[in-house]
């Protein structure tokens, strides 16, 4: 089935009356089927958080269509589409945004007390949950008492824990050192293959992108090409570097 189906996307930033006007996306498409695992690459100004900003619902395309479980965001009440984004997204960002204030555990089932879930039903979904992502000593704890990459798995798990039809992940590895970005892309990982989470990665990363399983170069806002990860992490790593080099822009160093 398809999750996610977003078809000829343009988005101009600026104004029609003298301002510069930038074209950020030109009529790119992309879909994702469920339980894929699909990473977005691109230079710097390549136009991945303008696609993320659209495909998150939180920013409008100017031409083109989008579809989110056969529905388009775009159609509904602003009411609506709030209650569209919490109820099918589940958002993994660059720097953790959890609540200070919570527990880990209490910011994982905020989702589900937000949608009056039942206690039992909670906490069943928690303990599954925290399992699979490698973080059940640590729930009592607050954000700050643990680490970055113990953040952002916990992160992983309110993302997910409301079951949205799909996660959209901006640099999820980008505040984290080498060995925290492989937990986290581990606990990724098990997130689509154990629970078969639907997952959208933008990533700068080579390393964290050679864990999705397809992977997608955006150029100049315009779709470039695309690679799918044949079962060997190693052999993508090194396939995703030389896209990458032949892609250009800013990272032309990685040649
Ligand atoms: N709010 C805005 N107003 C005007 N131009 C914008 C705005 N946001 C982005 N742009 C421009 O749109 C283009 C795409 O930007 P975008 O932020 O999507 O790129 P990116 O691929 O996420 O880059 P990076 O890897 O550096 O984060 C760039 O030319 C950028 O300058
Ligand atoms: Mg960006």
């Amino acid at each position: 089935m398809l999750v996610l189906e977003a078809k000829d996307i343009t988005k101009i930033y600026g104004n029609k009356r003298g301002g510069m006007q930038v074209k950020a996306l030109d009529k790119f498409s992309i879909s994702i089927e469920e339980g894929e695992f699909v990473g977005v690459m691109g230079p710097s100004g390549s136009g991945k958080t303008t696609l993320l900003n659209i495909l998150a619902t939180i920013d409008t395309s100017s031409t083109g269509e989008l579809l989110i479980n056969k529905t388009n965001p775009a159609q509904l009440s602003e009411k609506k589409a709030a209650l569209f984004r919490r109820k099918e997204l589940g958002f993994i960002f660059q720097d953790f945004n959890l609540l200070d204030s919570l527990s880990i555990q209490e910011n994982i089932i905020l989702p589900l007390v937000l949608d009056k879930v039942g206690v039992k039903e909670i906490e069943k979904r928690l303990q599954d949950i925290a399992e699979v992502l490698n973080i059940k000593e640590i729930l009592s704890k607050k954000p700050y008492e643990v680490s970055g990459g113990q953040q952002q798995r916990a992160a992983c798990a309110r993302a997910l824990i409301h079951n949205p039809s799909i996660i959209l992940a901006d640099e999820p590895t980008g505040n984290l050192d080498s060995k925290a970005s492989q937990d986290v892309m581990d606990a990724l990982r098990s997130l689509n293959e154990e629970k078969k989470a639907t997952i959208m990665m933008v990533t700068h990363d080579p390393f964290a992108a050679s864990f999705c399983k397809r992977i997608i170069m955006i150029k100049d806002g315009r779709y470039s090409l695309e690679i799918v990860n044949g079962g060997k992490r190693q052999v993508f790593f090194k396939e995703i570097i030389d896209s990458l080099s032949m892609l250009g822009g800013n990272y032309n160093d990685l040649a």
